[in-house]
């Protein structure tokens, strides 16, 4: 479980003798505004951008951050460790990715010529494609595949500058699977660089054995598999697909109000092919965010952004089913509803890359870069009520960062379809170095 933050501790960090500097940041975007947490309209635009910045950590904390002038003036410049030079680079917080579905085996790449067919989603799943297939192949790998597979995407995932990800079971379907899932999770969470907040996902699909009985296999969720996934403490949060033909609100509801009773968190997969209410039920259920929203209606947006419901948007799903019908973001930020920004990550929409969501978030979903970057760091800590920790550039927050080969965050979503990635740091430490690139 997540504990207390130890930013509020600011004193403590500041002034410790750094062994980092990254230095001359042409921009150093801290998004450490006036603002509390998360950013709602027109305060997503402000970044607090710092230039010929410079940010020095020490052990996995951030210790200084200002100007590369008022570095040298403070601290004896050449006894630091390791040094950075950012001349024309932008550095920013690390990406924190809250919604994905890492955890799978086997691919569904034969599924771009049924979509250019004009098969739906639902029609793919209805044939025994989609979710479906993906589960059979997942019940059928061992952990350790998974941990294999899932090894490689956060990888990917670490090299195009994410540095936190959320990551949900849902291809498993039984408790064993389920928790194989949630297992290969708690692995790789000590294995890997990257932090991975768990979310259980059961309520994902029907799986063909309960085809005629889904409030079997509901109160399979509610009577076997929270209760021993919330024992074995091998979830934060627990998600459910509420979708027409999937789980109808009153069953979400009541998987979800059972979650909070075992101490799970609740979120929500809603309005994404149909309007089934999802965002009036999320703003009751008080969801902490909410995935999709391509459908919501205008009430429900309106109750989201008064109970403080974050919406993260998943513009890769869309793109890749060919949709051309993204989420209504400048409706949202009119609105006051906090945005953040993920890949969804899944065998459907496989992206491992924050970079590629922020160009279709400015594309399709007309979000300045600006308002991109900010609902990919710390509005997407907040979807993970990290927000102490990560999602800005502070004092005593985690030396969580990365150098951009480009001059400042407009490139971000202007450049796209490669990594600009040159260096990412992660608990303080040099992860990645692409330094090929220069
Ligand atoms: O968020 N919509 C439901 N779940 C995933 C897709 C999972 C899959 O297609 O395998 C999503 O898009
Ligand atoms: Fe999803």
């Amino acid at each position: 479980m997540f504990v207390a933050s130890t930013y509020s501790k600011k004193e403590v960090f500041s002034g410790l003798e750094p062994d980092l500097i990254i230095y001359h940041c042409n921009e150093l975007v801290t998004m450490n505004t006036k603002y509390g947490a998360p950013r709602i309209g027109e305060e997503m635009l402000e970044l607090a951008i710092i230039n010929d910045g410079a940010i020095a950590t020490k052990d996995d904390r951030i210790v200084f951050i200002g100007t590369t002038n008022d570095f040298i003036s403070k601290y004896e410049f050449g006894k630091v460790p390791t040094k950075i030079d950012a001349s024309n680079k932008l550095v920013t917080p690390g990406f924190i990715d809250p919604h994905t579905h890492i955890i799978f085996d086997g691919t569904r790449e034969n599924e771009l010529s049924m979509k250019l067919e004009g098969k739906t989603y639902l029609e793919i799943l209805k044939a025994g494609g989609g979710i479906l297939k993906t589960v059979r192949e997942t019940r059928k790998a061992s952990l350790e595949k998974l941990v294999e597979n899932g090894k490689k995407i956060l990888n990917r995932m670490m090299a195009c500058g994410t540095t936190m990800v959320e990551a949900k079971s849902g291809y498993g379907l039984t408790t064993e699977s389920e928790i194989k899932q949630l297992r290969a999770i708690q692995i790789l969470n000590k294995q890997h660089p990257l932090d991975i907040i768990p979310t259980f996902l059961g309520a994902h699909a029907i799986p063909p054995e309960y085809e005629n009985n889904p409030n079997e296999y509901i109160k399979l969720i509610i009577s076997d598999m929270i209760p021993k996934i919330a024992e074995e403490n091998l979830a934060e949060y627990c998600d459910v697909f509420c979708e027409e033909g999937i789980f109808t609100g009153k069953q979400t509801n009541k998987i979800l109000k059972t979650a909070i009773r075992y101490g799970l968190k609740p979120q929500i997969h809603i309005d994404e092919i149909v309007d089934t209410n999802g965002a009036l039920l999320a703003s009751e259920i008080k969801a902490i965010q909410t995935g999709h929203l391509l459908k919501s209606n205008d009430e429900g947006l309106k109750a989201m952004a008064e109970s403080g419901v974050i919406a993260t948007l998943l513009p890769g799903t869309p793109f890749c089913l060919m949709l051309n019908d993204y989420a209504p973001a400048r409706k949202m930020i009119d609105l006051g509803i906090a945005i953040a920004l993920a890949t969804d990550l899944n065998p459907n929409c496989w992206t491992e890359s924050m970079q590629m969501i922020i160009t279709l978030a400015c594309y399709n979903m007309k979000l300045s870069p600006a308002e991109a970057l900010t609902a990919a760091t710390i509005n997407s800590a907040c979807a993970l009520q990290r927000q102490d920790e990560v999602g800005s550039l502070e004092i005593g927050k985690k030396a969580d960062l990365i150098v951009f080969d480009i001059p400042n965050h407009q490139f971000l979503p202007y450049h796209f379809g490669v990594n600009l990635v040159l260096k990412v740091i992660k608990n303080g430490k040099i992860v990645v170095d692409n330094e090929f690139l220069t």
